[in-house]
């Protein structure tokens, strides 16, 4: 399975949970690549930490232009491939839509993060007409239930014939806490809410996944 963390919008969190989502199927005994191509390479450093200070840590591998030919041929050899994104369209944004089965874009309750959604969407939705196998799911991130947008958002992408993921991610320092270390959510507060969260995401996709199989 190939999952995609790609939206326009910086600051979205499509490292940061790109980083936990690998890190929590490693810990289930998955094969997994982290694949970085996002010239900004937050994955590749939050690897070299990881295994800096000998924590556990997905197969990581940059790339860039091109990328998805190679995944192509290196799908067969993972259980989960997770790919984080740089936040701008071009071939990369293309090629993340030509190879993913499960794309997905963190959002972040706000209104201009709201139209980087829709617009990535857009060109998401026409990937999908040539490929309908392919699964676009929102995602809510640094979700804060005291502000009124956080309830908001949900509505207003499904309003807007986006399809949202029901696991939502809080504005928790657990998902920033460890990156210095390497560490993630699920390995850095095991029993903490942001590690239940992430839990609950990857248990998400692989329902997700299953669905595609039997699709095929
Ligand atoms: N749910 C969250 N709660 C708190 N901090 C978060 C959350 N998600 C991401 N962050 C932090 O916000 C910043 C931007 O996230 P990042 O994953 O780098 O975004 P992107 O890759 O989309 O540009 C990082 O410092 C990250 O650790
Ligand atoms: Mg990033």
């Amino acid at each position: 399975m190939i999952i995609a963390f790609c939206v326009e919008k910086g600051g979205a969190g499509k490292s940061a949970t790109s980083v936990a989502v690998s890190l929590e199927y490693v810990l289930r005994g998955y094969k997994t690549l982290l694949v970085d191509v996002d010239p900004q390479h937050s994955s590749l450093d939050w690897h070299r930490l990881a295994t800096a200070n000998g924590n556990p840590a997905p197969k990581v591998m940059a790339a860039g232009e091109g990328f998805e030919d190679d995944l192509g041929q290196l799908a067969g050899q993972y259980d989960r491939i997770v790919i984080d994104a740089p936040g701008r369209y071009g071939r990369i944004m293309a090629g993340a839509l030509a190879i993913s089965d499960i794309f997905v874009m963190p959002t972040v309750p706000g209104r201009y993060d709201l139209w980087s959604t829709l617009r990535t969407s857009k060109l998401a939705e026409r990937a999908a007409m040539e490929r309908p196998e392919l699964k676009v799911r929102a995602m809510l991130n640094k979700v804060d239930r005291r502000r009124s947008i956080s309830k908001e958002i949900r509505p207003a992408l499904v309003g807007r014939g986006i399809d949202v993921l029901d696991t939502e991610l809080s504005l928790l320092a657990d998902y920033d806490e460890g990156t210095e270390e390497g560490l993630a959510p699920t390995n850095l507060n095991p029993t903490g809410k942001a590690a239940k969260q992430i839990r609950s995401l990857c248990d998400e996709l692989d329902e997700l996944s299953k669905e595609l199989r039997r699709a095929v």
